[in-house]
C-alpha cells in the first residue's frame, strides 16, 4: 500500500501525462499496464516539454523508478529512441525495468496494422499505425513474442516462424504484398537484445515486493475508458485495457492492492481516429477549443475532434473504473465562453437517456441533452486554489463533480507542473 491506478476518463489525452508527472516526484514506482507508442502523454517542466509514448511518464522524476509492465506492447526500436532522446536531454533513464513478458511489436505487425487499415477503407478505425491491435491480436493467438523471446535464438526463430507462416498467406494472397523473411525479422529482433537487457526484470515480483514494503506505486494508463477493448465504444476503440482492471492484468498486482483509482477528466471532449462522439463540435466553437487548447495528437500529428463536456461518459467512467476520484484537466481552456453547454443526458430515438446505452446502434444515434452554465472571462491560468477560481468557474466544476460522481481533488489551469488546483491530496 498504497498503489493508485491514473487512467483517462474519456477518449484519450485528457492529460495524463502531466497529472502522473505531478505526482511521480511522491511516488516510487510509475507503471504503463497497457497500450503502446499508441500513447503520446505531454509533460511540461519549466521551459521543457517532453513527448512520451512508450515510456511512463515517472521517467523524468528522479527519485522514481519507471516500469513497463507485462501487459504493454513494445516496439524495441521506438523505445530506444526514445530512451536516447531523453539521455540527450540530461535525463537519467538507467533505472526504468521492462517485464520480460511484455509483447514485442514487430516489423510485420507495424505493416499488417497499416494494410488491414488501407483494406478497411471508409470502415477503417483510425489507428495510430503503430502495429498495437496486431500485436495484441498475435498475443491473443498465441504466436506473440515476448521481451524474454530475444534472448533465446532458437525460441524467437520458432516463434517468429509461426507468426508468419499465416501471414505470409494473407499478405501475399489477400493483401498483393511481398511475403517477409524470417531470418530478416530475427536479425533485426536479435539486434535489440544486449541494448534491452540491463532494462529486463521480473517486474511482477519487484512491484510486489515493493508494495509489501509499503511503497508508494502509480499505473498510468494510456488511452482511455472509452477507447477501453471492452467498455469502450467497440471496434472503435484500441486493442486493450486501460480500464483500472487492466492495471492489475497488466502489472500483475492483486485487486485488493489498489486503493485509489484516479480518472483523468478533460473540462471538455477530445477524439481522435473515427468512431461516434455524440457532443462533438463541427463549427467555430470547437475549432476555438482545438486552437486554444492545442488539440493535436502528440504521435500522429492529427487534428483532434472537439466537443463540449460530456457527464453521460464520466458517469460512465466512475462506474466501470471504480473511480476514487477526478483529476480536472484544462478547464483554462473555456475561460472567454459566455456560456458553456454541458451534456447531461442524451436523446435516443425521442427518449431521454440518463446513462450510457450498451448498445452500439442506440450510441451512434445518441443526441447531446444540454445545460447551459454560465461562463467566465477572467484568466485563470494562475490560481493556486479553488477559492482563487471566479465564482462561474467554482460552479461549473462543482456541476461537473455532481453529475460525473466522484470527487474532483485537483483542477489544471495550464499544461506546466505548478498550473495545477490541489483539493485532495492523493497520497
Ligand atoms: P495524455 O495523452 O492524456 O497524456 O494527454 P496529451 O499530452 O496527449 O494531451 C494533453 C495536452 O494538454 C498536452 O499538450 C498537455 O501539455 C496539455 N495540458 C494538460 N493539462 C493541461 C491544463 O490543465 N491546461 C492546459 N491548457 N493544458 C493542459
Ligand atoms: P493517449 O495515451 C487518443 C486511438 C486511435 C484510434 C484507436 C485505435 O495519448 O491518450 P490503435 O493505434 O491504438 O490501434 O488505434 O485509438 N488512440 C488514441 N487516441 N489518445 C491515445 O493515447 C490513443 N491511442 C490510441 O486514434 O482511434
Ligand atoms: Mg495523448
Amino acid at each position: 500500500m498504497p498503489a493508485l491506478v491514473l487512467l483517462g476518463a474519456q477518449w484519450g489525452d485528457e492529460g495524463k501525462g502531466k497529472a502522473t508527472d505531478l505526482l511521480g516526484g511522491s511516488v516510487d514506482y510509475v507503471v504503463r499496464y497497457q497500450g503502446g507508442n499508441n500513447a503520446g502523454h505531454t509533460v511540461v517542466v519549466g521551459d521543457q516539454k517532453y513527448a512520451l509514448h512508450l515510456l511512463p511518464s515517472g521517467i523524468l522524476s528522479p527519485g522514481c523508478t519507471p516500469v513497463i509492465g507485462n501487459g504493454v506492447v513494445v516496439d524495441p526500436s521506438v523505445l530506444l529512441s526514445e530512451l536516447s532522446g531523453l539521455n540527450e536531454r540530461g535525463v537519467d533513464t538507467s533505472k526504468l525495468l521492462i517485464s520480460g513478458n511484455a509483447h514485442i511489436i514487430t516489423p510485420y505487425n507495424v505493416t499488417v496494422d497499416k494494410v488491414t487499415e488501407r483494406f478497411l477503407g471508409k470502415r477503417k478505425i483510425g489507428t495510430t499505425g503503430r502495429g498495437i491491435g496486431p500485436t495484441y491480436a498475435d498475443k491473443i493467438n498465441r504466436v506473440g513474442i515476448r521481451v524474454q523471446d530475444l534472448y533465446d535464438e532458437s525460441i524467437l526463430t520458432q516463434k517468429v516462424e509461426a507468426a508468419l507462416d499465416v501471414k505470409n498467406q494473407i499478405l501475399t494472397k489477400l493483401y498483393n504484398r511481398r511475403a517477409i523473411a524470417v531470418g530478416q525479422v530475427v536479425e533485426e529482433l536479435l539486434a535489440y537484445a544486449d541494448k534491452l537487457a540491463p532494462y529486463v526484470a521480473d517486474t511482477v515480483l519487484v512491484l510486489n515486493q515493493a508494495l509489501e514494503e509499503d511503497k508508494v506505486v502509480l499505473f498510468e494508463g494510456g488511452q482511455g475508458t472509452l477507447l477501453d477493448i471492452d467498455h469502450g465504444t467497440y471496434p472503435f476503440v484500441t486493442s486493450s485495457n486501460p480500464t483500472a482492471g487492466g492495471a492489475c492484468t497488466g502489472a500483475g498486482v492483486g485487486p485488493t492492492k489498489i486503493s485509489r483509482v484516479i480518472g483523468i477528466l478533460k473540462a471538455y471532449t477530445t477524439r481522435v481516429g473515427a468512431g461516434p462522439f455524440p457532443t462533438e463540435l463541427f463549427d467555430e466553437d470547437g475549432d476555438a477549443l482545438r486552437r486554444i487548447g492545442g488539440e493535436r495528437g502528440v504521435t500522429t500529428g492529427r487534428d483532434r475532434r472537439c466537443g463540449w463536456f460530456d457527464a453521460v461518459i464520466a458517469r460512465y467512467a466512475t462506474r466501470v473504473n471504480g473511480l476514487t476520484d477526478f483529476f480536472l484537466t484544462k478547464l483554462d481552456v473555456l475561460t472567454g465562453w459566455e456560456q458553456i453547454p454541458v451534456c447531461v443526458a442524451y436523446e435516443i430515438d425521442g427518449k431521454r437517456v440518463e446513462e450510457l446505452p450498451y448498445s452500439q446502434t442506440d450510441f451512434h444515434h445518441a443526441k447531446p441533452v444540454y445545460e447551459m452554465l454560465p461562463g467566465w472571462n477572467e484568466d485563470i491560468s494562475k490560481a493556486k486554489t479553488f477559492a482563487d477560481l471566479p465564482k462561474n468557474a467554482q460552479a461549473y466544476v462543482k456541476a461537473l463533480e455532481e453529475m460525473s460522481g466522484a470527487p474532483i481533488s485537483a483542477i489544471g489551469v495550464g499544461p506546466g507542473r505548478d498550473e495545477t488546483i490541489e483539493i485532495n491530496s492523493f497520497i
